[in-house]
């Protein structure tokens, strides 16, 4: 049996991680060992099989370096520290991670095998050791729109996004619920006002000295934030330039397909969604663009473009903890016969972040 080394694995990402591999009896097939931070022989996880590990030194470079594989969920500033070492005394193993941090590394490849998995098979001949999952919106879009891609029908996609704060971390995640329950309490107490009163003190309440914003820096309840992650050079945030680079990466593009638009931060828990306009480079019918889609992956479901149909389905809320990818709102745009929109929904911290480490595993032990 392999042995998997998981560092990380308490944190969001890795919980998800460990209960979809629970569920899929990974742990059966290979030998587990799970690394701390700051808890050295404590206990691990319980795992279904009984067994409890406790935990090892997750900077041990003498242990780590006897793994076959490992999994991080720890971090950049882990893979920035550790890899580096295991790379520097030869380790042979396989490294899997979630950060972003070795994304752009040519000797990377980021993983999303239901539409790459040819390129991973590829890479793992060629002696490539390192496996990236990408950005959670890159997956998301790509699950979504994998059979345009697929049939190199797409020109350009313009993005809009409405991203959880699940993508922001855990203690961003928790003030979020700590600024829900601020206006809860406001509210309690003042029930009575005029809606307009009530309206103007919850907007006002933001500006309190105890407002809690320590994590989120602003308000994100009542609000949104058009801006996700740092500045580059020309304007764009982070998150907007991963989109085309990370695409193009995943899809080996001879020739780069632009991609561009607004990442935006709302107040949804766990799920993300998008919207695109689509510049194709054929006119093909709206039914031929669902069946491509429809017949890329088993995730993928074409929701009708009707009101209830999109109510019901295409929503975070109803995407939450599965894996389905709903994309709905398919139709063609005022523009021309060669632009059509869609919008689409996406678990973050399934695919959009652990199930394709789960994956990749599952392929480097089959
Ligand atoms: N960067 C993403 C976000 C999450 O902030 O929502 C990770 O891919």
């Amino acid at each position: 049996k392999y042995k998997v080394g998981f560092i990380g694995w308490r944190g969001m990402v890795g919980s998800v991680l460990l209960n979809r591999m629970k569920e899929e009896n990974d742990f059966e097939k290979i030998d587990p060992f799970f690394f701390t931070t700051s808890q050295i022989g404590k206990k691990g996880p319980y795992l279904k099989n009984g067994k409890i590990s406790i935990l090892y030194d997750a900077y041990d470079i003498d242990f780590l370096k006897e793994l076959h594989i490992i999994i991080t969920c720890q971090g950049a500033e882990y893979t920035k520290c550790v890899y580096k070492k295991l790379k520097k005394i030869n380790w042979q193993g396989f490294w899997i991670d979630s950060s972003s941090l070795l994304r752009t590394d040519s000797n990377s490849i980021i993983i999303l095998d239901p539409i790459n998995y040819d390129s991973i098979v590829k890479g793992l001949n060629q002696g490539i050791k390192t496996f990236v999952g990408g950005n959670c919106t890159v997956s998301l879009m790509l699950l979504a729109l994998g059979g345009l891609f697929q049939h190199n029908l797409i020109e350009w996609i313009s993005v809009s996004t409405y991203q959880a704060i699940s993508g922001a971390g855990s203690q961003q995640l928790k003030e979020l619920l700590l600024q829900m329950e601020y206006f809860v309490n406001i509210f309690q107490k003042q029930k009575n006002k005029s809606i307009l009163e009530l309206e103007s003190l919850i907007s006002k309440a933001c500006n309190n000295k105890n407002f809690p914003k320590n994590f989120l820096k602003f308000p994100l309840v009542n609000n949104l934030l058009p801006w996700i992650d740092s500045i580059q050079k020309n304007g764009q945030s982070k998150e907007e330039w991963k989109g085309m680079f990370e695409t193009n990466k995943i899809l080996n593009s001879v020739q780069n397909i632009p991609i561009d638009g607004t990442c935006v931060r709302i107040s949804s828990l766990r799920c993300h969604s998008q919207s695109f306009t689509i510049k194709l480079k054929k006119d093909i019918s709206i039914n031929n663009i669902k069946l491509l889609i429809k017949h890329n992956n088993p995730w993928v479901r074409i929701i009708s473009n009707t009101p209830q149909e999109t109510m019901n389905f295409l929503n975070p809320i109803s995407v939450s903890g599965t894996l389905n990818i709903p994309i709905g709102r398919i139709r063609k745009l005022n523009f021309g016969s060669l632009y059509c929109s869609a919008f689409t929904v996406g678990d973050q911290l399934l695919w959009g972040a652990s199930e394709p480490l789960r994956r990749m595993l599952n392929i480097l032990i089959s």
